[in-house]
């Protein structure tokens, strides 16, 4: 395909503005669109980023013909109903972490996706970091044998308001999905799928998760131990474990410029891998790439990875006892 893919963005909050400005440096790539659920947020996003067209709904950006591809950067629980939506539109779809509220929820999405052959992805940019990519092909020459075990924490201490998205339910509020997602989708990237969840942790008055900690068991010995918070800090530090060595991925890890490999027997070797922009153009790369060679799947962020991490959350959601659940409409 020689004509360049044209990009909508979905909710232009925090994230979107960041994202969004990544864009010039992905070959073959176009913002074209933005929709809000005010027209006046959509212009003023259209603005600074020199977007063409402003949508004062959802409805109308899903409508659009000339738009390929949505970047949905609403609160996980406003995911789902609109990237069923968007499915059913055509539209291929980049879908902010955590993908959806729920596990069901991420099924569904998915399911969906496949009927349809469409292309979706979530935007677990961590996978596409340059440092991540070295450390994946490090792993798979074998330099630190046989993975048998992951640490990671990633954690911020943020003031509790009730009605931030990070705290407050129907948002999508706590640990777990905003944070927690990063850590076990790492885990995942190094261990698979794991046969069992342990979680504990405390929980806001809202009801949101404030901490947990989380014990992943392979029954076959490998593990993963993971730390997530949004009631203290931590320093966003992860380790691989292997039979002849391990990595240390510096913080903060989920995007990360620099991994240590300790090779057993061998001087420490610092790698450096700086991102291009704003660390969020690999993501952007990917998923254009994949549009023009008419892929309906990333192989790095791939589905099922997608659903395995949102049914880890799921499990440690439900034994923290905190009820996340999928907004009903957008
Ligand atoms: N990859 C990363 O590094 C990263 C970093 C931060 C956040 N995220 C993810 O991106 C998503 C958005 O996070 P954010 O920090 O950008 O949030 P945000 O600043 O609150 O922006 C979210 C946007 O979603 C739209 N929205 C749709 N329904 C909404 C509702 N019911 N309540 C509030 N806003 C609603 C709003 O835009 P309009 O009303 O104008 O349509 C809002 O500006 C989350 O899933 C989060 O996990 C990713």
């Amino acid at each position: 395909m020689s004509e360049d893919i044209r990009w909508g963005i979905v909710g232009p909050g925090r994230i979107a503005d960041k994202v969004t400005g990544d864009f010039g440096l992905v070959d073959g790539a176009r913002a074209v669109a933005v929709a809000s659920r005010s027209l006046d947020r959509a212009e003023a996003f259209a603005q600074r980023h020199g977007i063409e067209r402003a949508h004062g709904s959802y409805a109308e950006i899903l409508a659009d013909p000339d738009v390929d591809v949505l970047y949905v950067a609403t609160p996980h629980p406003q995911h789902h109903a609109l990237a069923l939506a968007a499915l059913r539109a055509g539209k291929a779809l980049l879908v902010e972490k955590a993908f959806t509220a729920t596990a069901a929820g991420a099924a569904e999405v998915i399911d969906l996706a496949q009927e349809t052959g469409t292309f979706v992805m979530e935007a677990m940019w961590t996978r596409f970091q340059p440092a991540v990519v070295t450390l994946r092909d490090l792993v798979a020459d074998g330099a630190i044998g046989e993975v048998r075990a992951v640490q990671a924490d990633l954690g911020v201490a943020a003031t509790y308001d009730p009605a931030d998205r990070l705290f407050d339910l129907v948002l999508g509020g706590g640990a777990l999905l905003d944070l927690g997602v990063y850590v076990v989708s790492f885990a995942q990237m190094l261990l698979g799928t794991p046969e069992r969840v342990v979680a504990t942790g405390s929980l806001f008055p809202s009801g949101a998760d404030a901490e947990a900690a989380l014990l992943l068991d392979h029954v076959d010995g490998r593990s993963a131990t993971l730390t997530t918070s949004l009631r203290y800090a931590l320093p966003g530090q992860a380790r691989v474990f292997g039979t002849t060595g391990w990595i240390d991925v510096l913080p903060r890890f989920h995007h990360p410029q620099t991994i240590v490999l300790h090779r057993a027997g061998a001087e420490p070797e610092t790698i450096t891998r700086p991102q291009l922009g704003g660390g969020y153009s690999h993501e952007l790369i990917e998923v254009t790439e994949a549009l023009r060679a008419g892929r309906t799947e990333s192989a790095v962020m791939p589905l099922a990875d997608t659903l395995a991490v949102q049914q880890v959350l799921q499990q440690a959601a439900d034994q923290l006892g905190v009820p996340h659940a999928e907004a009903p409409g957008f």
